[in-house]
This record gives C-alpha cells, sequence and structure tokens, in this order.
C-alpha cells in the first residue's frame, strides 16, 4: 500500500469496531469514528462523536453500590445518512442496510496525507439493478467546528429515483464499551430539533449534569444535474430529519453533499451555540472549497511534524502521528483538556487523563510547544484541587488525581469489574501518585525543550514546588537506616496494589515512585535556585514555602530509600519475598496472559502473591532518563547504578512481566534499545502494532492507546537519537536499531523551526535553518560542534 494510504476492503462486522477506531477523523476539537454513515449502534457499529473535554457526571447502581462517574460524552450522531431506492414507476425498496452478501466491492481508504475516510461499494438489488456507492468524509482541521460527508450515487444499469435521509440524532448513549453497559449511559436530555430554510435541520441538547449546551447544525444539498424540491423536514422525536428525492439514471451520477457544525457553550467567540451552529453552517463552503482548505490546513501540520521512516514501520509511525493530532492538534492549544488515554476515538477510561502524557508531551514539546503548554495549563487550573485533596489526605502540596476529568478530581473508580469472573472488586489504583512526578518532568522537560523560562517561573514553579512538597510530606524517616521512605503507594505495575493478605492497599517503596519523587525535589531546588530573587521571595510567601522546607527537600533527595534483591533493583520492598509464577503452564492455559491479574482473580488467587508485572514499573526509569542521567540520580541517592546491575535488572523484569498494557512493550523497546540490544526490535515491532493488530485483544475497538501511539514517535525522536534539551544544548547519543537504521524529522527547539535531524548510512546529519537566532550547541558522547543557522553539520557515527 501506498505510503500516506490505509485501506481496509471488504465488510467483515467482527473487525468493524477496531476498523471505526482506527479511522476515526477528528481535528482536537472533536472527533467521529469511521462509522457508517446508514448505520445507527449496534452489536457491529459504533458511531461516536466526542468533543475534547465535555464530560458529564452520572450515577448509578452497580451490584447493589451506588457509584459516580463522569465520562466524555457521545454526542449525537452527525453521520447518519440513509438511502433507498425504486425503479420509475415502482415501490420503495428498503433503507439499504450493510450485509456481507449484498455489499460488493466495500472499501475503506484512510488518506492520511488530506486526511479523509473514503469509502466505495457496489449494492446490487434484484428489484432495481447496481448502485455505486463513493462517500468521502472529513472533520475540519482549519475550522474545528465543521465536518463534511459527500455521497456519490452512480445507477450503473437502471433508471429511478433515490431517497435521501440525512439526520442529526440525540438518541445515543455511551455504549462502546461493553463491560460499562451496566451503567448509566444516558448523558443527554433537552432535546430540541428544528429546520433552517431553505436546506438545514439542527438539532440542540445538553448534558445531564454538566449543563453543557451541544447544538449541532447540518446542510444537505444535492447536485443532480437539475434543480430539485428543497428537502422535506420531518419532526421525529429527538432527531432532525431532512428526506429528499432524487431522480437517477446511468450516466446521470446524484451528488449528496451534508455540511455539519458543531458547537457547544464550552466554545469562546459565540454568543449561543445553537445560533453558532447555524450560522457556521450556512456560511460554510461547498465541498470541494471544504476539501480545499482542510487539506492545506493538514500540509501545514504534516510540514511542522513529519517523521520519515523507510518502510512498514513508517507507514506505521505516520499512522500514529495522524492519531496523535487529531486528538491533540494546534486547536488543543485553546482549549482547557488534558490527554485523554484512548484518544477521541472511543470510551474506553472514559475519555480520563492519566499519566499517559509522559508519553505524549515529550513528543509535542519539540513539534507544538504551544500544544504542550496548553496540556500542562489544563494541569495548572486544576492545581487547587490537587493541594486540597492533599490537604484531605492530611499532607501538604498537590496530590494529582490518578484519572482525572473535568474539574480535577479523582476520578479512578473504587470499584471496577473483572470481566472474567464477574466479580466488583475494590480499585486502588488511587494510590498511584506517580502521576505527579509525571506533571513535574513534564513541566521540566517543556522548558528545557522550549526555553520558556517564562512557564518555568510562574505556573510551572507553583506545579513542580507543590509536587515537591507533597513528596517531602509523604515520605517518614526510618531511624534505623537512616533513609527516607514513602508507604502504601501502587506503581506503573498496577497488578501490585499490596502485599498478600496485608489489611492495608498499598506497597512500601516503590523504586519508580522514590526515585522520580528524588528527582522532582532536586529540580525542585534546582529552581529555587535559578528563580530571580524576587521570585523566589514571592513564591515562598504565595505558597507558604516555610525556611525549613528546602533544607527537607534537600535531605530526602538524598536519602530516599531504594530497594534492592540479588543483585538487581527491587521494584518494591519486598518483592523478592513474593513467590514466582509459572509463566509457561499459565501461557499453556490461557494462550495470551496479559491480563493475568484478572485469570488469577477469576481463579480465586491473586496476582498480588507472584512475582509478575503488568508493564515497565522499575524500567520506566531507563525509559524517562538517559543512563547518565539514571546514574546521577541514584548517585545523589548514595547508591551507585553501574551498566552490569541495569543489565541483570532488565533481564530479571523482562521475565516477569506480561505486557497487559501497550505501554509495555515501547517502554521495553526504547529501554533495550538504549542498553543497545539486539531483543529490542520485538518490543518496538509490539509497539508499532498496539493499534493496527489490537494486540490487547479487542481494546482497540474502544479507542486508540494515545500514549503507545505519541511513545513510538517518540520513540524515534528521543529513544534512536538519544535526544535530551538540558543545559542549553542538544545531546545526542544515536542507539543502532538495525530495522530502524534510516530516519529522518525536524523538532522545533529555543525558537528554531524545522531543526533536521536525520540518519543514514552510518551518518547523522543536523541541519539548523536559517534565521537571525544563536548557533545551537550539539553535545555527542565523543565530540561537541556548533551549528549555525543555514548550516548542516554531518556527523559520521562510530560502528557499534
Ligand atoms: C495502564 C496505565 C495507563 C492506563 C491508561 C492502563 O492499562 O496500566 O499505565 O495509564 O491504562 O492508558
Amino acid at each position: 500500500m501506498p505510503e500516506w494510504t490505509w485501506e481496509w476492503t471488504g465488510y467483515d462486522p467482527a473487525g468493524e469496531k477496531l476498523r471505526e477506531s482506527l479511522c476515526t477523523l477528528g481535528n482536537g476539537y472533536f472527533a467521529t469514528r469511521g462509522a457508517l454513515p446508514e448505520c445507527r449502534a449496534g452489536l457491529v457499529h459504533y458511531p461516536g462523536t466526542y468533543v475534547a473535554g465535555c464530560y458529564n457526571r452520572l450515577e448509578s447502581t452497580v451490584a447493589g453500590r451506588r457509584v459516580t462517574n463522569e465520562d466524555l460524552v457521545n454526542l449525537p450522531n452527525w453521520l447518519l445518512l440513509r438511502f433507498r431506492r425504486r425503479r420509475t414507476g415502482g415501490t420503495w425498496g428498503p433503507w439499504f442496510s450493510p450485509h456481507p452478501r449484498t455489499i460488493m466491492n466495500h472499501r475503506h481508504t484512510l488518506d492520511l496525507r488530506r486526511a479523509t475516510l473514503t469509502r466505495t461499494f457496489r449494492h446490487s438489488d434484484v428489484g432495481t439493478g447496481v448502485l455505486g456507492v463513493e462517500q468521502i468524509r472529513l472533520v475540519h482541521m482549519a475550522d474545528p467546528h465543521l465536518a463534511a460527508l459527500r455521497t456519490v450515487f452512480t445507477a450503473r444499469d437502471w433508471s429511478g429515483e433515490v431517497e435521501i435521509e440525512s439526520c442529526l440524532d440525540s438518541e445515543v448513549v455511551n455504549g462502546n464499551v461493553h463491560r460499562y453497559r451496566a451503567l448509566n449511559r444516558h448523558h443527554l436530555t433537552g432535546v430540541r430539533t428544528g429546520v433552517r430554510e431553505p436546506d438545514s435541520i439542527w438539532l440542540s441538547c445538553r448534558t445531564k449534569a454538566s449543563g453543557v449546551v451541544v447544538a449541532l447544525a447540518a446542510r444537505t444539498t444535492v447536485v443532480a444535474g437539475r434543480s430539485l424540491p428543497p428537502p422535506e423536514f420531518r419532526p421525529v422525536r429527538h432527531r432532525a430529519v431532512h428526506r429528499l428525492v432524487v431522480p437517477i439514471a446511468p450516466g446521470r451520477p446524484v451528488t449528496v453533499d451534508k455540511t455539519v457544525a458543531l458547537h457547544t457553550s464550552r466554545d469562546t467567540a459565540i454568543s449561543d451555540p445553537l445560533d453558532a451552529a447555524l450560522d457556521r453552517v450556512s456560511a460554510a463552503a461547498d465541498f470541494p472549497a471544504l476539501l480545499e482548505s482542510h487539506t492545506a490546513a493538514w500540509e501545514r501540520l504534516w510540514r511542522r511534524a513529519d517523521v520519515q521512516v523507510p518502510g512498514e514501520a513508517g507507514r506505521i509511525l505516520r499512522l500514529h502521528l495522524f492519531h496523535v493530532l487529531q486528538t491533540l492538534s494546534p486547536h488543543t492549544a485553546d482549549l482547557d483538556v488534558g490527554v485523554p488515554a484512548r484518544g477521541l476515538h472511543g470510551e474506553a477510561y472514559r475519555g480520563h487523563v492519566f499519566w499517559d502524557e509522559l508519553f505524549v508531551l515529550p513528543y509535542l514539546d519539540l513539534h507544538f510547544p504551544e500544544v504542550s503548554r496548553a496540556l500542562l495549563d489544563y494541569r495548572y487550573r486544576r492545581l487547587p484541587r490537587a493541594c486540597r485533596a492533599a490537604a484531605e489526605a492530611g499532607r501538604t502540596g498537590a496530590m494529582f488525581p490518578w484519572q482525572s476529568g473535568s474539574d480535577g478530581r479523582e476520578e479512578a473508580q473504587a470499584w471496577h469489574l473483572n470481566p472474567g469472573s464477574g466479580h466488583w472488586l475494590p480499585d486502588h489504583s488511587r494510590l498511584q501518585h506517580h502521576v505527579g512526578s509525571a506533571v513535574a518532568y513534564n513541566v521540566w522537560q517543556y522548558c528545557e525543550a522550549t526555553g520558556d523560562t517564562e512557564y518555568l517561573y510562574s505556573r510551572g514553579a507553583e506545579m513542580l514546588l507543590q509536587i515537591a512538597r507533597f513528596w517531602a510530606d509523604l515520605t517518614v524517616l526510618d531511624p534505623g537506616t537512616g533513609r527516607y521512605r514513602i508507604l502504601g503507594v501502587v506503581g506503573p505495575d498496577e497488578y501490585h496494589d499490596g502485599y498478600p493478605g496485608a489489611a492495608r492497599p498499598g506497597l512500601d517503596d516503590n523504586t519508580y515512585t522514590n526515585v522520580t519523587a528524588a528527582w522532582v525535589l532536586t529540580r525542585a531546588l534546582e529552581l529555587l535556585e535559578r528563580l530571580p530573587a524576587w521570585r523566589r521571595d514571592e513564591l515562598r510567601e504565595q505558597l507558604g514555602l516555610t525556611a525549613d522546607e528546602p533544607a527537607r527537600w534537600e535531605e530526602v533527595s538524598r536519602r530516599l530509600r531504594v530497594p534492592f534483591h540479588q543483585g538487581v533493583i527491587s521494584q518494591f520492598e519486598g518483592y523478592d519475598t513474593l513467590a514466582e509464577l509459572d509463566w509457561d503452564s499459565y501461557r499453556a492455559r490461557y494462550g495470551t496472559i496479559r491480563r493475568l491479574d484478572r485469570i488469577l482473580e477469576a481463579e480465586g488467587d491473586t496476582v498480588n502473591r507472584y512475582r509478575a508485572s503488568k508493564q515497565a514499573d522499575v524500567l520506566m526509569l531507563g525509559y524517562l532518563f538517559s543512563p547518565a542521567e539514571l546514574r546521577t540520580v541514584f548517585g545523589r541517592l548514595g547508591y551507585e547504578l553501574d551498566d552490569d546491575i541495569w543489565r541483570r535488572t532488565v533481564d530479571y523484569y523482562l521475565r516477569r512481566t506480561s505486557h497487559g498494557s501497550t505501554l509495555s512493550g515501547l517502554v521495553h523497546g526504547l529501554v533495550l534499545a538504549r542498553a543497545r540490544r539486539a531483543d529490542a526490535w520485538q518490543y518496538v515491532r509490539e509497539a508499532l502494532e498496539s493499534d493496527i493488530a489490537d494486540v490487547q485483544g479487542g481494546t482497540t475497538g474502544e479507542g486508540i492507546h494515545l500514549g503507545a501511539m505519541a511513545g513510538t514517535l517518540d520513540l524515534v525522536q528521543r529513544g534512536l537519537t538519544g535526544l535530551e534539551t538540558r543545559e542549553d544544548a542538544l545531546w545526542l547519543d544515536p542507539v543502532p536499531l538495525p530495522a530502524l537504521s534510516e530516519y529522518g524529522f525536524t523538532v522545533r527547539y529555543h525558537g528554531h523551526w524545522g531543526v533536521g535531524l536525520r540518519r543514514r548510512s552510518g551518518h547523522l546529519e543536523i541541519s539548523v535553518p536559517d534565521s537571525e537566532r544563536s548557533p545551537i550547541r550539539v553535545i555527542l558522547a565523543d565530540r561537541a560542534v556548533t551549528i549555525a543557522p543555514g548550516e548542516t553539520c554531518t556527523l559520521k557515527l562510530r560502528k557499534e
């Protein structure tokens, strides 16, 4: 298949939900799954439309308990367009509905360059004849409130009429995730519909609790080679419907254009959403012009963000980039939204924001720093809430929630369902306080990559200092060892949420948590040093920072405990006392054991008893930090981390990880590539295939895995090049990965737009675009160069 297109042929009901996720079109403001326009939600299809950050909270009763969940709301379906036909003088046939036996030459083509989804098929009907259908849709990248669907009908061997029904449908629920079916799913209320002559219909409604008003307007026009009466409006409960009958004959194709505008009451620069939607749709250009402006907007995006890697890996990386940009585009910079773990592509994890931004922002920092900044602002606006959460837990500083939604309260559930056993189980994932370190890390990286000291000294400093404060306050001194400890947390490996048989949940001294906490405290101290005196005083006053706090940070950052056993870093205190799992026997019995936790629970056992991890935990440290920086962090803590310990640690956990998260392959791939290991590719490949091959078995149909998708881009950008932005220099330490030995991309660094990095035939080429800015300092393991604007430097890489 050509580099820029992805194709799906045939009609495979079982594979439709996956295809719909992968064919989602969006622009950062909203997205619509790649469902068939004639189908409403059912067992096969799921047409979802989501506006970034549009949440609603509902109460439900499950297993006798009242629970409250906040969800990213599935909004009215704008896509609906169905048809039926009749031969001249005959009766109407049934409304077309797809079936593997009657739909021929069915093909979807996702064109990444133009960001369009084209669908073609032929339908044969005994009463009439063969009808060719071609549909092309877009969700507009230049005007984020617009979408359009063009349908062209061609009669091959008959003449008659086609009746077209174009509809806006509010009879939708949040029904994408089967596991959530016992929960209340009806988020919309107050539906009103109407018509705006001559050719538009409208629908408005609001979310039940959050009261977000949503308005859609759809203009349906027909080009049929002759003038036609205007469409007929049909008042149907909860739907706005337009119907029109159009003559058709061989050589006289019928083109139907549906142009849709979507607004909510969260939008800026509008009066009211319905008025704005009607106004926008009536002013919208025709389909060819919309397609042109949309393609041009994407062309600008691709210029800023493309990644060139030859072969299949390159195609997949581009698809990943496409979905990242559809979820987080330059429009995101104007919104109050975070990084939704599953994109705007489905309803798994309810559109919540986890630590996954850790896998997304490092990539965006170097291409769309204004988007990164907006995503950090999402956290900043919820800093007061995080401080309140800490206070309620008896702590100072900021305790960011494991799952975040509209207002930054903890959205993680208290109970979750094991679909394997049907049991509702206590959910302790909210003890993953390491999410705070992810926020701090992203603040720091963003400022290093952009040189945006204004942010670092203002909002960034507030976040970093409050997170540091929380860590320092959470630690307890063990007088026996003189070490500080963090007790009762859960690490990135969510399998372990407590000690077997223990009365309280959580683990002690999770290495990842402790080491990142130490890193945050060190950065906070460094920041206090760097701040201009007036700002330091101002912050001290504003945050009520006492004089002895930095002294405690200093001490804690040097004496946090890291447990070791058998010459490897322990995932947490007591990891070595857990039983070994018989991996082979579980693999033999269950085939795929990615969700070992659920398997063991269904057997009446618990994964807490075993040395078995869902995903990288200790090894995450090797994802975040270069080997040199990691050695420094450990060194400051008084631990020597040499290559042998790290290698043994990598091997140890590799053997004990089930990869139950798409993040796992990604992290392992990067860590192994950095350790210059031949087996790196196996994990990188798994990360590349996460969504296209739906490796977690059915989860992609509920939304793409945005962290893994963005992470693979970062794997090339940062992992393979060893790129770091620190101390006002670009640090490079390219690692060999034979399957990805050639790549090229540009980054935006310290105001230089389009610094090029290209690796091919054993050489690394770095080019700095012409400008008035200062030269860039590039530091490699064995040399340092300064490259002036307008210059290109080609370095021969050492053979490894
Ligand atoms: C992973 C988490 C991740 C979440 C959302 C879970 O399966 O274990 O690390 O944050 O998915 O992507």
